[in-house]
């Protein structure tokens, strides 16, 4: 297994994350804040959400990813690992995340962290998306070539693009309770640039990994996602988010 982030940090990824904002993406977490809070926005990337997440408390933004984190902000962030945060026990009152849990390789330890920093009674909203119940149309034979291969790289960097579908009964083994579920559609990308991002990711894979006994399969699958960038289908493209919360 390639341990690491897939989607990695290219200007297309970068620029899809800069685009989301809390009053969208954390409105679910809204009644979990109360003033004066002490909040985590994990996997916070280049603050985007994190900014105004939670205006009337203290806010820090943690991500595995120095560079990405802004320097200059009224929110704190600090450069750490969702693994081992470095917050003191029962610390945090609200642990915020979005688009974090279908990249992680180890989502039980990362759990069982956010349980160590919330206090007794803290909450955790969550955010995961579910490419099992995406909705792509249309489904060409290419398209699902390409996504195929798309999961398996996921995979292969030890994330679960199907993350939404299980977080649920994770949360319930990592011990949380109160836990509420609901589904939300978004067009994170339009069709066309679904394809570009699908097939840019195989090719820059293919290109920079040592061969792997799916090579072959991630071969042919950016065969179809280069197929899939040059159709003249229009589409459409509507991401899975599962949105839950829990108390600690
Ligand atoms: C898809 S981005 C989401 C960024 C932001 N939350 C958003 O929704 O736009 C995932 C972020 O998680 C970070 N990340 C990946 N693994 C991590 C880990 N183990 N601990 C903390 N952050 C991690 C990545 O660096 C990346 O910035």
């Amino acid at each position: 297994m390639l341990e690491g982030y897939a989607p990695g940090y290219a200007q297309d990824a970068l620029s899809m994350m800069n685009t989301r904002t809390a009053s969208d993406r954390a409105a679910f977490a809204q009644p979990l804040f109360s003033p004066d809070s002490r909040v985590l926005d994990l996997g916070c990337g280049q603050g985007s959400i994190t900014k105004t997440l939670a205006p009337s408390c203290h806010v820090i933004g943690v991500d595995i990813h120095r560079p990405l984190l802004p320097t200059t902000s009224t929110v704190d962030y600090v450069n750490a690992t969702a693994y081992a945060l470095p917050f003191k026990t029962a610390s945090i009152d609200v642990v915020f995340s979005h688009a974090l849990f279908e990249h992680l390789t180890n989502p039980a330890a990362a759990l069982a962290e956010i349980r160590r920093v919330l206090r007794p009674g803290g909450h955790l909203a969550i955010s995961t998306s579910d490419w099992s119940r995406a909705k792509i149309r249309p489904r060409t034979a290419n398209v699902d070539a390409a996504l195929r291969g798309h999961y398996l790289l996921r995979r292969h960097h030890g994330g679960d693009p199907f993350s939404g579908r299980t977080i649920a009964t994770k949360l319930a083994a990592a011990g949380f309770t109160n836990i509420t579920e609901r589904t939300r559609y978004r067009e994170d990308l339009t069709y066309r640039a679904l394809a570009t991002y699908v097939e840019s990711r195989l090719a820059a894979a293919l290109a920079q990994q040592p061969l792997t006994k799916d090579h072959d399969q991630l071969t042919s699958a950016a065969r179809s996602a280069w197929s899939w960038t040059k159709s003249p289908a229009i589409g459409d493209f509507h991401q899975c988010w599962q949105e839950l919360t829990a108390t600690r």
